[in-house]
């Protein structure tokens, strides 16, 4: 059999302690398929006697995970750290600046850095792959870059983070609220004990803008990915949307526009949406993602699957290393890095939507007239207003309001026009409809 491809492994953690056992568990089967087998060489975390459940004592060690692309003896460099910065990315520059190949499953360092490290990577003429970066084990950046090759994508979407989609699938079966649930979700090990980056869209947000350049052939962009998280969802939302035929999911949309001067403009959003039971999308529960790409000769195909935990993602790693292994360079977004187009950020102000409105009021007259007026100001047409019982929580009724289809700049002005209104106790919430 031919040469082994030769590993260097940073992190050993949930992801990286996962990669040692998968290769170890499938060795002859990879071997087989690869054309050759893969051989850890060396590896690296930060405490060295740390027991992560899998024997090390075959590799060598490394105390600087920065200096393992410096070693002759290794083709690849997996980088299974995280952050955007910091060490994994000075690993990644030096790895790709050695003219070795480079997997990692590090969406925010690809969000922040992809252009620049996939520029460095075809330079060196070695491979950039990041398939485990977006929702774990589902291969959509594959299916993307080599399923859907022939098409052009109109609409890329999904359930990109688990963790939130663990909340709010848990939050519509239990009918608890989201404080609640998020503390059962770190205690099960489904979410962080600083849950920011999960709960406010920002992990969405980075898997977002990775697929957006690959679908799009446009330059990441994650600072203008429009981000809303569920953090401010209420059990009553929940409940409401399901009383009108919906759940709620936080979803990441990407499609693109013709701009005002006749260039494209890149459309990126994640925030709660509002799913008819009917979409697929409504029935992916617990901690699974799913990617819904929009091609216009294959239609509209569905990735759906585990987009975390250590066995799903470590056979995304695996899945890149046997790419490598076989001679597979690539592009690491498909297209020459230079060819990807630098889009403006798309004005969503006209596009069209309906929209479910929740408004937290004080308990007395004229406060749904308040808001009615500022909704017929600004133009936007109700379909539906239900108030919820009786004053509870500090005096306040909950409103909420679905509306027609309209532009989105019209909701965005009615908000406006109630700013500083005392008759709402917090700051409206609106949510789109899928
Ligand atoms: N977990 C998932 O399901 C999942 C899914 C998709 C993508 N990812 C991505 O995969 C990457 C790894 O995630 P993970 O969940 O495996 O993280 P993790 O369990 O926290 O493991 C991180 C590893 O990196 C090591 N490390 C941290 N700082 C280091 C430093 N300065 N020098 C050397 N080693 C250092 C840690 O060493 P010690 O063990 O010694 O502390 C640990 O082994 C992240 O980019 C994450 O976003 C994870």
């Amino acid at each position: 059999m031919a040469e082994p491809l030769r590993i260097a492994l940073a992190g050993l953690g949930t992801v990286g302690a996962g990669v040692i056992r998968l290769i170890e568990a499938n060795g002859a089967l990879i071997a087989g398929r690869a054309g050759r087998p893969l051989q850890v060489v060396a590896v690296s975390a930060r405490e060295r006697n740390k027991d992560r459940g899998v024997d090390l004592s075959p590799y060598a060690w490394e105390d600087d995970m920065t200096a393992m692309a410096a070693r002759a003896d290794v083709d690849v460099v997996v980088e299974l750290v995280g952050g955007s910065d910091g060490p994994a990315l000075t690993l990644a520059r030096n790895a790709l600046g050695a003219n070795k190949a480079l997997v990692t499953a590090n969406k925010a360092m690809i969000a922040h850095h992809g252009l620049e490290l996939a520029g460095m990577a075809e330079a060196a003429g070695v491979a950039l792959k990041f398939e485990a970066a977006v929702a774990g084990g589902i291969p959509v950046i594959k299916g993307l870059r080599e399923g859907t090759a022939a098409n052009a994508i109109e609409r890329v979407y999904g359930i990109l983070n688990g963790t939130c989609n663990y909340i709010l699938s848990t939050m519509e079966s239990t009918g608890r609220d989201f404080g609640e649930v998020l503390k059962e979700a770190q205690e099960l090990g489904y979410a962080e004990a600083d849950p920011t980056f999960d709960v406010e869209g920002i992990d969405a947000a980075h898997k977002l803008s990775i697929l957006a350049a690959i679908a799009f052939g446009a330059q990441v962009d994650f600072p203008s990915v429009e981000t809303e998280g569920i953090s401010r969802l209420r059990a009553a939302d929940i409940e409401q949307a399901a009383a009108l035929g919906f759940v709620i999911r936080l979803i990441g949309i990407a499609d693109t526009e013709t701009g005002a001067n006749g260039a494209p403009t890149l459309f990126q959003r994640v925030c709660p949406y509002l799913v008819p039971h009917s979409h697929p999308l409504a029935r992916v529960d617990g901690a699974t993602n799913a990617v819904v790409a929009e091609g216009n000769y294959s239609g509209r195909l569905l990735f759906q699957g585990a987009g975390a935990g250590t066995g799903p993602t470590a056979s995304a790693v695996v899945a890149d290393l046997i790419d490598i292994a076989r001679g597979d360079v690539g592009l690491p977004f498909s297209v020459p890095a230079a060819q990807l187009t630098p889009m403006a950020r798309a004005d969503a102000g006209h596009r069209i939507a309906r929209d479910y409105l929740r408004f937290m009021v004080a308990d007395r007259p004229g406060v749904l007239a308040e808001i009615t007026a500022a909704m017929r100001d600004a133009g936007v047409s109700i379909e539906s207003m239900i108030q919820k019982g009786r004053a509870e929580e500090g005096g306040a009724v909950m409103v909420s309001i679905v509306t027609h289809e309209g532009p989105e700049a019209h909701v965005d002005r009615a908000i406006e026009l109630l700013e500083g209104s005392s008759s709402l106790v917090e700051p409206p919430l609106v949510l789109q409809l899928l």
